[in-house]
């Protein structure tokens, strides 16, 4: 593995499982002095609950310290925009900013959304990956534009501890939110199933279709592994012997950037919303998948995710021990 982790896709499956079984080992075995001196620095530019807790509490269970920076909120707030006259709000440049940082501890998290407005340089993540290039040390994504590869890890360890074969029908369904959200989660999650070997079925309605590099990068990975991945609006078609369904909230990649037409649309599809009668041709141990947070009763509703089909929590909790075995396996000498 290279010494920065921007996307599950520049994992191989071995790499994938290798590290879900360090994640396993770590869980089973404490090592609370695998990393004692050494320090992991986090920028969130973004909010988080899950990323930022389980980051902070991975590190310390192997031995480590942590610091965190949220740009602009008891910091200089940081510019990343090339070639900008620096007269506005922010003090400092990333290309300073972050390389300091880099300086101070021996790993760095960023997190740092998509900026919504260009479909092609979100999903080439091309401002994550200028600021990747000033970071000396190893770096990890903790969610980019297009990339949430700790969120994989986490969903990958927990479809081996639920035992979901190879082959069966995993399906990522589009579900509704008051605003367009980032797709770095879906694009994950398409990556992550075809990697593992599922039948992957996106199921979304007319308008939200994963951009086309998204889709080829995840059959590629398919073909790799033994399985397929295909697109459809049909609900019933899709969740048809369904093992898992894989919530996810996402922006119309069709009008990318346009809030007016997209809000319009949405409002139309208030039926995307998770509910039991959604799984009567699913597997009757069909389990629900969601990376959280969730609005309840308008992506999900209360009889799933307090029902026995979800495993929110337990993916949640994974995200813990897979990022462990990633600190791990980047710091151990
Ligand atoms: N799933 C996830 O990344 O959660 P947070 O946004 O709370 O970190």
């Amino acid at each position: 593995m290279k010494s920065h982790l921007l996307d599950l896709a520049d994992l191989s499956r071995d790499e994938v499982v290798h590290l879900v079984q360090l994640a396993r080992r770590l869980q089973d075995h404490p090592e609370p002095h695998a990393l004692a001196g050494k320090i992991l620095g986090l920028v969130f530019f973004n909010p988080s609950l899950r990323t930022l807790a389980s980051t902070q509490a991975g590190m310390a269970k192997l031995g480590g310290s942590s610091f965190v920076i949220t740009p602009g909120q008891g910091t200089w707030q940081l510019e990343s925009r090339l070639g900008v006259t620096m007269n506005g709000a922010c003090a400092e440049h990333i290309r300073e900013g972050l390389p300091v940082l880099a300086s101070f501890c021996d790993i760095l998290g960023i997190r740092s959304f998509a900026a919504g407005i260009d479909l092609t340089a979100d999903v080439a993540d091309s401002d994550y990956k200028a600021m990747a290039s000033v970071i000396p040390s190893p770096l990890v994504n903790l969610e980019s534009a297009i990339a949430h590869p700790m969120q994989g890890l986490a969903d990958w360890k927990t479809l081996d501890d639920l035992n979901v074969p190879q082959g069966s029908r995993f399906v990522l369904s589009w579900v509704n939110h008051p605003r367009a959200l980032p797709l770095a989660v879906p694009a994950t999650a398409v990556h992550m199933a075809a990697l593992r070997g599922h039948e992957v079925v996106v199921l979304r309605p007319d308008g939200y279709a994963l951009p086309a590099a998204v889709m080829e990068k995840a059959r590629y990975a398919a073909q790799l592994s033994g399985g397929s991945v295909t697109e459809t609006s049909d609900r019933n078609m899709a969740l048809a012997g369904a093992s898992i369904v894989y919530a996810k909230e996402w922006g119309s990649p069709e009008h990318y950037g346009d809030s007016a037409t997209e809000t319009a649309l949405r409002a139309g599809l208030s039926d995307w919303q998770v509910r039991e009668d959604w799984f009567t041709s699913a597997r009757s141990d069909c389990r629900f998948m969601h990376c959280l947070p969730v609005r309840r009763n308008v992506a999900v509703a209360d009889e799933i995710l307090d029902g026995s089909r979800s495993v929110v929590l337990q993916e949640a909790n994974n995200r813990l021990w897979t990022q462990m075995a990633v600190l791990h396996h980047l710091l151990k000498p």
